[in-house]
């Protein structure tokens, strides 16, 4: 009896009261989940360069796997925090890079693209179109470095077009996997070079993908991204 008053009474100690509880589900429930960003186009609109039937199934299938499995990871990630479980969380990193790096390098993609109708294709202007000329000395040359840079990728991974945050110049550079763009340099245009971004159109073609993709590129999103 004695201990059970005991007990009640440190429970009533230790129960939160209500505004402290509302305060601690906001804190919580409020971590906003990734969510699957929808397209600005329609599933076809990038045809020919990019059958309807990839759009959609990289859209709503893998790039919507990434979103989830991103945010499982963030929860395990929560949880082994809560506990301080150092090694826990190490093995949640590589988890976390991989899908919430899949998760933003699709974003950026989307926006990177644009029907002809909208856009798609038209050349850079203003200071980025000024800088790959100064850099490469034209779109064409620089787009054929872009492409070398395309194939040389063994398996999956991205080209971007990237600004150092230090110099400011642009550069070409390959990304393993998912690996995102973060750190010293920001992404300006990356071309997904993952076999499912053109196997079911172009099969073990994928020269002719990175060819084709420039017709959609859009040009604008990357300039918005230069600074
Ligand atoms: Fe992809």
């Amino acid at each position: 009896m004695l201990r059970s008053t005991a007990l009640r009474s440190a429970l009533r100690t230790a129960a939160p009261s209500a505004t402290k509880r509302a305060a601690l589900a906001s804190t919580t429930f409020t971590r906003n989940k990734a969510t699957l960003p929808d397209l600005p186009y329609d599933y076809g609109a990038l045809e020919p360069s990019i059958s309807g039937k990839i759009m959609e199934l990289h859209h709503d299938k893998h790039h919507r796997t990434y979103v989830n499995s991103y945010n499982t990871a963030m929860e395990k990630m929560e949880e082994v925090q809560s506990k301080s479980d150092i090694q826990g969380q190490i093995a949640q990193q590589p988890l976390i890079n991989f899908h919430g790096g899949g998760h933003t390098n699709h974003t950026l993609f989307w926006e990177n693209l644009a029907p002809k109708s909208s856009g798609g294709g038209e050349p850079p202007s203003g200071e980025l179109g000024k800088a790959i000329d100064t850099s490469y000395g034209s779109l064409d040359a620089m787009k054929e470095k872009f492409n070398a840079a395309l194939a040389g990728i063994q398996g999956s991974g991205w080209a971007w077009l990237v600004q150092d945050t230090q110099t400011g110049a642009i550069g070409i550079k390959t990304y393993a996997n998912q690996d995102p763009v973060v750190g010293q340099f920001r992404p300006l245009l990356g071309i997904d070079a993952w076999e499912h971004a053109y196997y079911l159109q172009y099969q073990n073609r994928k020269a002719e993908y990175f060819s084709a993709v420039w017709d959609v590129v859009n040009w604008k999103a990357a300039e918005k991204r230069f600074q």
